[in-house]
């Protein structure tokens, strides 16, 4: 998979910017937007929904990437997530690990507060997870 240029982070981070502004966070008041590039050039994007019930609730990340599974897609080039918060997204360990799934070692995570989506941060899933589990 090619590495994505300069523009192609940008995109990434302004789609996954303009998805937080679907958030339903009513409990955390902290809005979560993600983009995910796939292979073949389409663009997946998630918000994060809470639960009244708490557990229930769901992370961008994973809503991006379950809906492109759902529209077909597994083969996936990065991922930018964006907070509508000062506060820099790293992603959870339960998204980093349904990352894994898909996505190599390799596989470039661009993360960035939206105030500052300049000053992105890009990090490799191994680096956020070493020895991912598998079967
Ligand atoms: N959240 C995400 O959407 N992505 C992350 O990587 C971490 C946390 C959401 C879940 C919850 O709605 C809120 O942020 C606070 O934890």
């Amino acid at each position: 998979m090619p590495e994505l240029g300069d523009d192609d982070v940008k995109a990434l981070l302004g789609a996954a910017k303009d998805a937080a502004t679907n958030a339903h966070a009513p409990y955390s008041q902290y809005r979560v937007g993600a983009a995910i590039q796939a292979g073949d050039g389409r663009m997946f994007t998630g918000c994060n929904v809470e639960n009244a019930s708490y557990g229930l609730s769901i992370c961008a990340e994973r809503v991006a990437v379950f809906l492109a599974v759902a529209g077909n897609c597994r083969d996936f080039a990065a991922v930018g997530i964006v907070s509508a918060n000062t506060a820099v997204p790293f992603p959870c360990g339960a998204c980093r690990q349904v990352l894994a799934e898909f996505c190599s070692a390799e596989f470039k995570i661009y993360v960035a507060a939206e105030n500052s989506l300049k000053t992105f941060q890009a990090l490799t899933l191994g680096e956020l997870l070493p020895n991912a589990f598998s079967l």
